[in-house]
């Protein structure tokens, strides 16, 4: 199975999440295409059985809107019907922001395959082991 990320990442949190699933994905069996979402290659991240999109909290519990939004625009009616998983880092909130980014996915014809996944700042031990499970079980999807 492929799975495509993308992530936004302003202080290096995010980043962590998306390199500690990639690392568990890969220890997983899956093949993995990986960018920060301003380097993003929309044919190549399309190619993913499953589309990972990560931001971290941004604003007032919001999803980053100065890259992560505007990709997930332009990508407009491919993303209909399309499997993806939602995750990201908070730094004082639970991580409601996902919610509202989950009904907005959904909207847009997305099917999401787990429920979203958050984590407070860098994924610490804990996290990681989460990630090592999550993995798991989006390979099973
Ligand atoms: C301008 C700004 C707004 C933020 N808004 C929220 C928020 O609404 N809720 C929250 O839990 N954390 C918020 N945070 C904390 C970040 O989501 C948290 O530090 C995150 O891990 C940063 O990820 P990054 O290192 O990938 O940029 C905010 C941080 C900044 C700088």
């Amino acid at each position: 199975m492929k799975i495509s990320i993308t992530y936004y990442s302003e202080t290096g949190n995010t980043e962590n999440l998306a390199r500690s699933l990639e690392t568990a994905l890969l220890n997983a069996g899956a093949e993995v295409y990986i960018a920060p979402v301003n380097e993003t290659d929309a044919n190549e991240f399309l190619q993913g059985d499953i589309l990972v999109f990560a931001s971290p909290a941004c604003g007032t519990e919001e999803v980053n809107d100065s890259d992560m939004l505007p990709f997930i625009e332009n990508l407009g009616d491919k993303l209909q019907q399309r499997d993806i998983f939602l995750c990201g880092t908070f730094g004082w909130g639970d991580g409601e922001y996902l919610q509202a980014w989950s009904e907005k996915m959904q909207e847009l014809g997305c099917r999401e395959v787990h429920q979203p996944y958050a984590c407070l700042e860098s994924p610490d031990a804990d996290a990681e082991e989460e990630l090592a499970e999550l993995a798991e079980d989006l390979l099973k999807s």
